[in-house]
């Protein structure tokens, strides 16, 4: 298995040490802005309802931090389905974050155009023409299925090489737009927010490695790798030597 593995005792445990971690990631970028690209679904709920704390709104330097996503699903932001929509209201509109600090995708527009038009977007805000942008922390969630952001098994995007932004047409669900494995990996940390117990099976086979998922493609070339679980997400994970971190204590 590839990263650091932490097993939190439940959801909000989970949640907690995220939010510890991304304050003290924003921390110590110093002056420099601060960089994330928020994760889809629903597991980082908790995560962000805590960074609008009282406690998380004084550590963070919002004023810094720009707020892009992993990806999104092409509906309206006021969809009950918009990664934005989740990120707006359980965090954006109670931290005082420049509106010109969150960078959403244009998801009314044609899929393919949205990510032609967000790739152009991260790249003014990185200043890159090659290469590829190093987000300070990426925020990832895990489908059943083993997909990461929107990248699912089989799916074309997740053979990308050039590209930073790409758009999949899932089966019988909205189309979406989805950052691509090489910026994933690019990043100074990734961390993976994982409950559950309907994440075991796929939690199992990414952290043994015994399939081809495509969590499983990704490992920071450089950076931090942090899966961050609770325990029934862990529930299958056989001959592991567990090291409990009492809640609250960050490494
Ligand atoms: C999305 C996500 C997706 C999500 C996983 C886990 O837009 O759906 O980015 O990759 O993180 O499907 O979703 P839950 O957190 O809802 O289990």
């Amino acid at each position: 298995m590839r990263g650091t593995l932490i097993i939190c005792a439940d959801y909000e445990s989970l949640s907690l040490e995220a939010a510890r971690r991304f304050a003290s990631a924003a921390e110590a970028s110093g002056r420099r802005p601060f960089r994330v690209a928020l994760s889809g679904g629903g597991t980082p709920r908790r995560l962000y309802e805590l960074l609008a704390s009282a406690e998380f709104q004084r550590r963070t330097p919002w004023e810094r931090v720009h707020i892009f996503w992993s990806d999104e699903r092409m509906v309206p932001p006021d969809h009950p389905q918009s990664n934005y929509k989740l990120a707006r209201e359980s965090l954006l509109k109670h931290v005082r974050i420049p509106p010109k600090n969150v960078h959403p995708v244009p998801a009314t527009l044609p899929p393919a155009q949205a990510a032609t038009e967000y790739e152009q977007e991260l790249r003014r805000h990185f200043g890159r023409r090659w290469g590829w942008p190093e987000f300070d922390l990426i925020l990832l969630g895990l489908g059943d299925d083993g997909h990461v952001a929107s990248l699912f098994p089989g799916a074309p995007a997740l053979h990308e090489k050039q590209r930073w932004v790409v758009s999949h047409q899932p089966p019988h669900l909205p189309a979406r737009i989805t950052l691509t494995l090489p910026v994933l990996n690019a990043a100074r940390r990734v961390h993976f927010l994982v409950s559950g117990e309907n994440k075991a099976t796929a939690l199992r086979v990414a952290v043994e490695g015994s399939g081809h998922l495509p969590a499983q493609l990704v490992h920071p070339k450089k950076g931090e790798l942090l899966w961050l679980t609770d325990s029934a997400a862990v529930g299958r994970l056989k001959g592991l030597r567990v090291e409990l971190v009492p809640a609250g204590v960050s490494q």
